[in-house]
């Protein structure tokens, strides 16, 4: 066993992270909901009669192939596996031509909305020229079909165009969320090999310019021996530092290249994307994925999860391409289906708090996929805000990237739904590519704050310590029993911490990470990570990648960090350091110290990362191994009563900690 996998000792114990909803409510889907609905209960029995079959089918009917498959899964080299793998397609021509050849090209693909309020509908037909002009650039650049590209931009129309470009040519893209420092870049584009990196001046961000370009020179300061050209989108208009011969304008040749490209058929296993994530250590895991099963499993979640109509929904998945939700929900799912989406790059609340709800009014929004974080955000602000709007164009409302409070789940029902919608609370990770655990709008009768049941296709346990199912009420590990399409084929140069991480602990089975309980009617309730990674607003951060940072402080001995459960954010990143000795004499007020910290953590890795709170500490509570047991910090960061105590090596720590905590400064 790794020590990417804790003893439950040392983890969340999976039953005290989150409580469950009142159980007598649940909400059926209205009989005319369920008569219009794609997916029905015969989905479930289709897919158990026969999963091979099943995801074959799937695969045909939702792509489009160059070369048809005959193989669906082989699942012999586990845990890597292989689905439709004799199989050959393009991902940009099934996102983008096929539907302008079906003469849909008039159909808007994307309807974007910048943050300063400029707008560009942008149709099929568009996006086939767009895509064309851009795989033409990156081919005059130098890149081929193999060929790795980090994209660091903000959400704009070009992301989605530079994604689909890389795809249309077999080059692998890596998405870099903009709000990631300079280093968290560098170290992605080294890890992947990055022969290109396509970054913008800057985007907008609560009213005002943000630069991303600086971040990009540093990167490539610090050493990407790899990269060969910068292009640059002019988005801001604001100054950048040029680098000559290096340095590329996409209007200089993007805009001027030939609109018309032959999509390059790639294999079915052929990398798509590499995509990091933070793990239990500091180094993030390039999660990389392939073409053909991942497409399948994104575009058959994308029509059933959402119900999605094509022709006649407008869909707006709210995240941002930098994260896997804006790969499969975005960028794949939605444009493989032939959707209309909405784009927008700023923030709910910028000119307004009323923003979203005014863009579902604008567009007539029909299905809206957003996270808990930004619906206990709303909800603080008050109901009178999405009450100013219409939004009876709702019909489907989604949830991703943490378990979702029973009370969040009911107003955003009640609120933004008017009482009337479905929810789909959707379990899935970087690593599943695409949904996994989800109610099925139509057939579903749904429970505030559970994911509830695996698609169908998919099959999912609840296990405890000795890889036994738990029963129902009980809870215990989540683990994935069969390999699913659009499952991750591994971490980037790094076969072995593979399967360290994913299938070591349950031999043969796949563990997520992530703790759950059964209920009486065995329905799954996600109850939060069992490791050292937090969730802070539905993104992933590694406990011990921020506790480097801190230490590579030269004011900072020795750091530990826990996720604090917070109202808002769902946790929060609470971090206790020791100060070394000269810079404690050094006669600083410690509030200084304490900022000065958490801003060397935001500019380090990203303001994601940035401490809400860093308490100053003359000890740690560790084992007598020496591990830290962070279960006692979280204690403290939460107000709560230490736990038991009894297996520090030095019993009195935690008083000492909660003394010097209470004390006055
Ligand atoms: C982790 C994956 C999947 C895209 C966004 C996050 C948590 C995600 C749910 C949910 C409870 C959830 C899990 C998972 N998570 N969705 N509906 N209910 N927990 O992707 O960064 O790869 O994080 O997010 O803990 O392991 P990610």
């Amino acid at each position: 066993m790794t020590d990417t996998v804790p003893s439950t000792a040392e983890s969340h114990a999976p039953d005290e992270a989150h409580p469950e909803g009142p159980a007598a409510l649940t909400f059926a889907p209205s009989p005319e909901f369920a008569r219009q609905a794609n997916a029905t209960a015969d989905l479930y029995a289709q897919a158990s009669a026969d999963r091979s079959a099943f995801w074959a089918e799937q695969a045909r009917t939702l792509l489009s192939w160059a070369t048809p498959f005959e193989e669906v899964l082989d699942w012999s080299g586990a845990p890597v596996a292989r689905w439709f793998a004799d199989g050959r397609l393009n991902a940009a021509y099934n996102a983008v031509d096929r539907h302008v050849e079906a003469g849909n090209g008039d159909r808007v693909a994307i309807h974007f909305e910048g943050e300063p309020g400029d707008t560009r509908t942008i149709t099929y037909a568009d996006l086939q020229r767009e895509v064309s002009r851009a795989a033409n650039a990156l081919g005059a650049l130098g890149v081929g079909t193999g060929d790795r590209v980090a994209i660091y931009l903000p959400m704009i129309p070009e992301a989605v165009v530079t994604m689909l470009a890389c795809a249309r040519i077999g080059a692998p893209h890596s998405v870099v969320f903009g709000g990631f420092s300079s280093e968290a870049l560098r170290s992605r584009i080294d890890d992947a090999g990055a022969k290109l990196v396509v970054t913008a001046d800057g985007g907008y961000r609560r009213g005002a310019a943000s630069p991303l370009k600086p971040a990009v020179d540093e990167a490539v300061a610090a050493g990407t021996p790899t990269v060969e050209h910068v292009l640059v989108v002019r988005r801001t208009g604001g100054d950048v530092t040029w680098t000559k011969g290096r340095d590329v304008w996409w209007h200089d040749v993007v805009d001027t290249a030939s609109d018309k490209h032959t999509p390059v058929d790639v294999e079915a296993e052929h990398p798509l994307f590499i995509l990091y994530t933070s793990g239990t250590t500091g180094k993030p895991k390039g999660i990389f994925h392939t073409t053909g099963g991942y497409l399948t499993q994104a575009a058959y979640t994308h029509r059933n999860v959402f119900d999605l109509k094509p022709e006649t929904d407008v869909y707006w998945c709210t995240a941002d391409v930098g994260w896997i939700t804006g790969h499969s929900y975005v960028v794949y799912g939605p444009l493989i289906n032939g959707a209309t989406q909405i784009v927008y790059e700023g923030t709910p609340d910028t000119p307004h708090r009323g923003r979203w709800w005014e863009l579902v009014q604008k567009y007539g929004v029909t299905i809206l996929y957003t996270a808990p974080t930004a619906i206990r955000t709303c909800m603080k602000w008050g109901e009178e805000i999405p009450g100013g709007f219409d939004l009876s164009s709702l019909r489907v409302l989604g949830s991703v990237g943490e378990p979702i409070n029973p009370e969040a789940w009911t107003w955003y029902r009640r609120v933004i739904g008017g009482d009337r919608t479905p929810i789909v609370d959707t379990w899935w990770q970087t690593e599943t590519g695409a949904i996994m655990i989800s109610p099925l709008p139509g057939v579903t009768t749904t429970k505030p704050g559970s994911a509830q049941v695996p698609l169908p296709g998919i099959a999912a346990e609840v296990l405890d310590d000795d890889a036994q199912p738990v029963a129902n009420g009980q809870a215990g590990y989540l683990v994935l029993t069969e390999p699913w399409p659009s499952m991750l084929r591994g971490i980037w140069g790094d076969p072995e911490r593979y399967a360290d991480t994913y299938w070591s602990r349950f031999r043969g089975l796949y563990f997520a990470g992530d703790g759950a309980k059964k209920d009486e009617d065995g329905d799954i309730w996600l109850l939060g990570r069992v490791d050292d990674v937090m969730n802070v607003s539905g993104h992933r951060l590694s406990t011990t990648e921020i506790e480097s940072s801190l230490v590579s402080h030269p004011s900072v001995a020795e750091a530990a960090v826990v996720g604090a459960t917070d109202e808002t954010t769902g946790q929060a990143v609470v971090a206790f350091v020791i100060l070394r000795a000269d810079a404690v004499t050094a006669g600083r007020p410690v509030e200084e110290v304490q900022q000065e910290l958490r801003q060397h953590v935001a500019r380090q890795i990203g303001p994601i990362a940035r401490p809400r709170q860093v308490l100053v500490v003359p000890e740690l509570p560790k084992t007598r191994s020496g591990k830290i047991m962070r279960r006692l910090l979280r204690d403290v960061a939460e107000h709560r009563q230490v736990g038991d105590a009894t297996t520090l090596a030095d019993s009195s720590v935690m008083e000492l900690i909660s003394a010097g905590l209470a004390a006055p400064k």
